[in-house]
């Protein structure tokens, strides 16, 4: 971390974790892009990007690092010390935390696991995880968020992955728990405690997975990942734990949020529910433009290795640096009508995945999954959103909520045998 004041836009203070920032970012973020594109943020004590231009250089410039846990978690009061090992330990395994070339190494024995072929095979699966859901819930007042949304990513990962169900609902709590404290808007040293203790739980149970896969190798990810060969060269025991840890962090509670966020809007709009249900090729076109026009990943951080001068600021080795990909997403430089939902438009540029290196490694698993549920969800189904209240978690990565309560009906033709009717 920097000792230098750095400079700020003048007149200027942002709350991003008021419940108006959370709720609503976009004309505070519309400001930035206008009067401060690279803006210090004194509560967050970082760099905020807003244009799109400068949104993709930051996912690009080797000035900027991703390995960004340990500097994110020392700004929690007292610092980390000592007292947190393990966190130290993963920070060089995670995928989505190093830089290149230890980057390109971890991607190429990674990425076969999440092929496009992999991800059509779990098709089927999502759809019939996607009616059992819809089934159970029929015609009850239920929270989305925890009876849902919650319920179908951590199922069709852990069956992706090949965690054993009576483990699926431990891994859900201990994603849960590591992005309260890598993605919390106001840090504490609560949130870095349970994360420290998190990894202690989950690394006990994928070890014993990880020994069964060499024992028995099987046709999951766990099993993909424990074989993975390239050129001769494989994933080291910590290398295999933090890939295990990087796809149950990144899979589970960003596709929870987006299914979340998602529901909303197109339950608020006939004209979006009848566009999606045309054809897959129109589902598809419509969870892009949910992706980008919800914001539903806020913004990732990256750390600036050197020192240098963007947009006249002086940004200096060791600073924080957020790049706002909700705000990319909606920035009117780049966007026709980028407050409108509009499923025809190029999405190309969308910076939902992270347009960069570590471009999203499970888009197309998030995507099918969204189609498929959102699909089943209003063929089959009426849902009544029965509360206008909307509390938004604190965090300054994901603009998600804490519950959503709904009613989601099937609809009378559907009603006749309870279950397989559903398509
Ligand atoms: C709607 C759902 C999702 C969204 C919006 C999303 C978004 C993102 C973003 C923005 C990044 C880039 C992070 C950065 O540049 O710092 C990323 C990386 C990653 N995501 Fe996702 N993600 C989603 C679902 C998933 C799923 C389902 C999985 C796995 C099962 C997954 C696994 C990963 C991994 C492993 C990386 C790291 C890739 C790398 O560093 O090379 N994500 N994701």
């Amino acid at each position: 971390m920097t000792e230098s004041a750095p400079m700020r836009a003048p007149n200027m203070d942002v709350n991003f974790g008021s419940p108006e920032y959370l709720a609503e970012p976009w004309p505070i973020l519309a400001h930035l892009r206008t009067e401060a594109p690279v803006f210090w943020s004194e509560s967050q004590h970082a760099w905020i990007i807003t244009r799109h231009a400068d949104v993709l250089q930051a996912f690009r410039d080797m000035r900027l690092s991703a390995s960004r846990i340990v500097p994110f978690l020392e700004t929690v009061p007292g610092g980390l010390g000592n007292d947190f090992p393990l966190i130290r330990r993963f920070e060089s395994a995670w995928i989505s935390n190093v830089d290149m070339p230890i980057h390109g190494r971890l991607r190429r024995l990674m990425m076969n696991a999440f092929s496009k072929s992999v991800v059509e095979r779990l098709r089927p699966r999502a759809v019939a995880m996607s009616r059992e859901l819809l089934a159970r819930v029929d015609g009850r007042d239920i929270d989305f968020v925890e009876q849902v949304a919650r319920i179908l990513p951590s199922t069709v990962v852990s069956e992706f992955f090949g965690i054993p169900a009576e483990l699926r609902e431990h891994f859900a709590q201990w994603a849960s728990r590591i992005q309260q404290a890598t993605g919390a808007a106001v840090l504490t040293r609560t949130m870095v405690v349970d994360y420290h203790r998190t990894l202690e739980e989950m690394n006990v149970e994928l070890s014993k997975l990880i020994a069964a896969r060499r024992v028995e190798p099987r046709d999951d990810l766990l099993g993909a990942f424990v074989q993975a060969r390239d050129a001769g060269d494989q994933l080291s025991e910590d290398e295999l734990l933090g890939a295990c840890h990087a796809t149950i962090i990144g899979g589970f509670e960003t596709t929870m949020h987006m299914l979340t966020v998602g529901l909303i809007e197109l339950s608020e709009r006939p004209w979006l529910r009848e566009y999606l249900l045309r054809s897959p090729a129109h589902a598809q076109r419509v969870v892009q433009e949910l992706l980008r026009y919800t914001g539903m990943v806020r913004g990732m951080l990256r750390i600036a290795r050197e020192s240098f001068t963007w947009h006249d600021q002086v940004i200096r080795k060791g600073d924080l640096v957020f790049a706002m990909n909700a705000s990319a997403n909606r920035d009117e430089r780049v966007w026709e009508r980028p407050d409108e939902i509009d499923p025809e438009r190029d999405n190309s540029k969308s910076a939902a995945f992270g347009p960069g290196m570590h471009f999203c490694l499970g888009n197309l698993l998030a995507r099918m999954e969204l189609e498929e549920f959102f699909s089943a969800t209003f063929r089959n189904c009426t849902v009544s959103l029965l509360s206008s209240e909307r509390p938004y978690i604190n965090s300054f990565t994901f603009r998600g909520l804490e519950r959503l309560p709904v009613r989601i009906e099937r609809k009378q033709c559907d009603r006749t045998r309870p279950g397989d009717e559903l398509r």
